[in-house]
């Protein structure tokens, strides 16, 4: 037997234990759409306060502030949470997955429509109404998994719900900041910025779109990679094979994940400093599959997907001379080549 073979067996019957274990919690389609909820909601909260963090820079240089050193610390203080706290609600979004597939369920990749708002005092009231609206969900999960005897379930939304709370009493000393005035709508467009029409901003969405929805791809399929590697197959070499490849995918996952974040969070402070609306919502759909075979050929897809639409914006933006969005979009492309040979080399 293999040194790796070996070291591996302890750990699988761990597992397999813990398995067992979560078999023996009686769930209900209820109680997975419960858990889906609170799934979608943590999506939406995800994406909202990441878009809110890339509009940021454009709402400072909006804003002609009479204390303007105070209250670029305040826009660069909040900017900064935004970001740390849409991180934080994915890894909660990954953490309920987990946990759904776990129990036997199917994670959803569907999410609530994101609230963004136009000055810093909108995204605070946003985020309140966001947060509140968790905290009472997760009461009622809270709640509900204690019924079932749900124990981990209950010890993750305990904690989750602690974060929550957090960050809304962070939102909630925002919520009456004082904001300038918006600017008048300006008629006139300088000559430079008549190349950004319409169906140009069009066009960075999609790319904005494609990326929203790898990341939720990502996020699902890695969590469910990591209940695959659990699963038990026939004999003992089977199940090592299975669960070292499932491991394989599911870091791999979570890199390219981090790289996707990236690409979202300046894909969309560049639609915003252009003045342009981002878009929130995924496109393609997300899609997971069911076996880590699945999951390659599904991502080897979307990042295949994103070098054609990424080749056209590079084209479209040097034909307009939007220098800036080309380079942007060439240094991304390399790296969905990367991104699609990585999955492309995973395929039998
Ligand atoms: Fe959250
Ligand atoms: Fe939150
Ligand atoms: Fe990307
Ligand atoms: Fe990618």
């Amino acid at each position: 037997m293999l040194d790796t073979q070996k070291s591996f067996i302890p750990y699988l019957y761990t597992f397999a234990s813990r398995v067992v274990v979560c078999m023996a919690v009686k769930t209900s389609p209820e109680y997975f759409v419960l858990l889906n909820q609170a799934v979608s909601r943590e999506l939406q909260v995800s994406v909202q306060y990441m878009l809110q963090h890339t509009k940021m820079e454009k709402l400072m240089r909006k804003t002609i502030p009479e204390n303007i050193l105070l209250d670029k610390t305040t826009y660069d203080a909040v900017g900064t949470f935004l970001k740390d706290f849409a991180i934080q609600e994915m890894k909660h979004a990954a953490a309920i997955m987990e946990r759904i597939y776990y129990l036997g369920g199917s994670a959803t990749t569907k999410s609530d429509k994101p609230n963004i708002g136009d000055s810093l005092s909108a995204f605070a009231r946003n985020g309140v109404e966001a947060e509140e609206e968790a905290l009472v969900l997760y009461r009622r999960i809270i709640d509900e998994a204690g019924k079932l005897e749900d124990w981990q379930t209950r010890e993750m939304f305990e904690k989750i719900y602690n974060e929550e709370e957090q960050h809304l009493f962070k939102f909630q000393e925002y919520v009456n900041f004082k904001d300038e005035p918006e600017e008048p709508e300006t008629t006139s467009v300088s000559e430079w910025r008549k190349i950004f029409t319409p169906d140009y901003f069009d066009l960075l969405n999609k790319a904005l779109a494609s990326e929203i929805s790898t990341i939720v791809q990502y996020t699902n399929q890695h969590e469910k990679a990591s209940v695959l590697r659990l699963r038990m197959k026939s004999t003992p070499l089977e199940a090592i094979q299975e669960s070292n490849k499932s491991k394989v995918v599911s870091d791999l996952l979570k890199t390219i994940f981090m790289a996707e974040m990236d690409h979202m969070e300046k894909i969309s402070e560049r639609i915003y400093l252009l003045e342009g609306e981002a878009t929130y919502n995924p496109e393609p759909l997300p899609q997971v599959g069911e076996t880590t075979e699945d999951f390659l050929k599904l991502d080897r897809e979307a990042e295949n997907y994103a070098l054609v639409l990424y080749r056209k914006i590079i084209a479209e933006a040097t034909k307009r001379g939007d220098t800036k969005t080309k380079l942007l979009f060439e240094d991304i492309i390399s790296q969905e080549e990367d991104h699609y040979w990585t999955f492309d080399d995973y395929i039998k």
